[in-house]
């Protein structure tokens, strides 16, 4: 299934081509002057110059050439050589019936040669508070998964649950100290207690206290370091306790994860990578790449003459590498965080053999993974280019600081959920929507006003820039907002609702006003607008869709009376451009990972 706008491309290149231009240049646009026409290419411009011919004359040859194309209005040249291209409205409706009859992708074209990718995103901790980072990495990452599924790849979503390393120390010394978990810090074999010592509220309180202690209290930190050493080395009661902790939040966060609409594949851990440690370790070894560096045991990664100022401790200035190497195994012994990135890397080319991996982490980590990619492709774990790290900047408070709840601090899942449901329930009050239904299903609509307040305010921004957490504009039913769109989308059921009970059917499409002709123009283009995201891992270019076709729709109602249409054919036809709509902004949403309610 192929839209118009490629359609055309393909048909302007062929008339470039038979002018001996080269097709290339043919690009075909949305017209800047949709007054005028849908679709313009100003390639004429470029190839004249090239072929030194002059413009306008190139660009009528070219028109010529498509003069006869049955899916074109008109061809126009216009100002010094832009071709204008009007689609003809049976082209338009016949277009519009493809998307109508296309329920599973409303009209948006895969991919064509399927891939396999992962995608890492989320990245909680086992015990530490999430922050809003790990928010936006969630929505977006969320949104990318279902992006790259819908265009045909086979995607897996892991959470790459971050439960190795010194946290872990630290909980284990500290819940020792409070003298419940005596069984468990017995050495030998066990068994141990099948029930956890802790619950979710010790571990929220007992990770804060313990890593405040460690900066100060240099006993405590070291005692936490060996435990650390200690639970990687596999002392079982260490073990043993470590996997409550992992239960216990996990459990936690998937219910958390699970009521903003965020799901996994995979639930791996950092700790899944441990067992191939040690054979990673030998084989960069042997292949020269793991090299003695002041007690440590680093990669480099830098190429020559990559470099960059540092400053040293005793103020001197050096050229130093940049990036800087990747740190393997610290003077003390232990895998870093980059270790376990890099062994996870080769588990999941042994286990699914990805062709991309993704990784949708705060801009702040972009060197480390620079150095963890490098590192990847020297060792030969990764073909070059098919790692990528998907950065994005954050989700600041009205001070322009990252965001924080009013509790200070921490941003718990829980409690921005639930700020944010409040305010859908004022709102849908004060809208007077929602109000007559049941109970259950008005608090299912403001949970669903919710996420989808929170979840395209984050994806309506381009990925890379930051935004201000602000809660009374996000909830607003007017504006590019969340709630407007499920307005719009309950508002379109409700028509089709109340048109099957006067038994009215929708029929075949026939285009003909402005407004539908919009319409349909915006129909077709979700296929390009899917198509973009998924290349520019960037979301907004759907959430940009997705508003546009609401827009457009309410233009169309306007202007279309649909169930009081002068007969009976035309309310068929719009009545099916209004089911089409729909569809298509369901499967939107459903890309932005919003649920639309069925009514409020
Ligand atoms: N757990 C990490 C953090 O909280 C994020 C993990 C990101 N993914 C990765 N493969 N390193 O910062």
């Amino acid at each position: 299934m192929t839209d118009l706008r490629t359609e055309l491309g393909e048909a302007v290149a062929a008339a470039f081509a038979a002018e001996g231009v080269d097709p290339k240049l043919a690009r075909v646009t949305p017209s800047d002057r949709p007054d005028l026409a849908d679709f313009q290419s100003n390639g004429a411009l470029a190839a004249a110059k090239a072929l030194k011919q002059n413009p306008r004359e190139l660009a009528a040859k070219v028109a010529a050439r498509l003069e006869g194309d049955a899916r074109l209005a008109s061809v126009e040249v216009a100002g010094p050589g832009f071709i204008n291209l009007k689609v003809a409205d049976a082209a338009l409706a016949a277009r519009a019936a493809e998307v109508a009859g296309d329920a599973a992708h409303a009209g948006a074209a895969g991919v064509e040669a399927p891939r396999k990718v992962v995608i890492d995103y989320a990245g909680p901790n086992v015990a530490k508070p999430m922050h809003v980072g790990h928010l936006r990495s969630s929505i977006i990452g969320e949104s990318l998964k279902r992006v790259f599924r819908f265009r045909g790849d086979t995607v897996w979503g892991d959470a790459h649950f971050g439960d190795w390393g010194f946290q872990m120390g630290l909980l284990i010394v500290a819940v020792g100290d409070e003298g419940r978990a005596d069984a468990f810090m017995a050495e030998g074999d066990g068994p141990f207690p099948a029930q956890s010592p802790v619950t979710l509220e010790d571990l929220e309180r007992l990770y804060p206290a313990a890593a405040a202690r460690a900066k100060e209290d240099a006993d405590f930190r070291d005692r936490a370091r060996k435990a650390t050493a200690e639970l990687q080395a596999g002392r079982p009661g260490y073990r043993a306790l470590w996997k409550h902790f992992v239960a216990v939040s996990r459990t936690a966060l998937e219910r958390e994860f699970g009521a903003l609409g965020v799901t996994f594949d995979l639930w791996n851990g950092e700790s899944d990578a441990d067992p191939l440690m040690s054979e990673m370790i030998v084989h960069l070894e042997t292949r020269g790449l793991l090299v003695e560096d002041a007690g440590a045991r680093v990669v480099h990664v830098a190429r020559p003459g990559e470099t960059r100022k540092k400053k040293l401790a005793d103020g001197s200035v050096i050229e130093a590498p940049s990036p800087p190497p990747l740190l393997v195994i610290s003077s003390e012994g232990s895998a870093m965080y980059g270790t376990t990135d890099l062994a996870t890397i080769l588990d999941r080319r042994k286990s699914l053999d990805p062709d991309l991996i993704l990784y949708v982490v705060d801009e702040r980590q972009a060197e480390h993974f620079e150095q963890v990619f490098r590192a990847s492709y020297l060792a030969g774990y990764a073909a070059e280019g098919s790692l990528e790290h998907l950065g994005f900047g954050t989700m600041n408070g009205p001070d322009g600081k990252p965001f924080k709840t009013r509790a200070g601090g921490v941003l718990k899942l829980h409690d921005l959920i639930s700020m944010a449901r409040d305010k859908a329930r004022e709102r849908l009050h004060e809208a007077k929507l929602g109000e007559d239904l049941p109970e259950a299903e008005f608090e299912d609509i403001a949970h669903k006003v919710a996420v989808a307040a929170l979840k395209f305010a984050d994806l309506s921004n381009s990925r890379t820039t930051s935004y201000i957490f602000d809660l009374d504009r996000f909830m607003s039913f007017e504006g590019k907002t969340g709630p407007y769109l499920l307005y719009q989308a309950v508002r379109i059921k409700s028509l089709l609702r109340k048109a099957a009970d006067q038994g009215a059917e929708p029929g075949p499409i026939a285009i003909g006003e402005p407004a539908e002709r919009d319409l349909a123009l915006t129909l077709d283009a979700f296929s390009q607008a899917a198509a973009e995201a998924y290349d520019k891992r960037m979301p907004h270019v759907v959430a940009e869709h997705a508003y546009r076709l609401a827009q457009s729709f309410s233009k169309f109602y306007a202007a279309c009376p649909v169930l009081a249409a002068p007969d009976a054919a035309l309310r068929g036809s719009r009545l099916a451009l209004a089911k089409a709509t729909l569809d298509q902004l369901v499967i939107a949403l459903d890309l932005l990972g919003i649920d639309t309610p069925e009514r409020m």
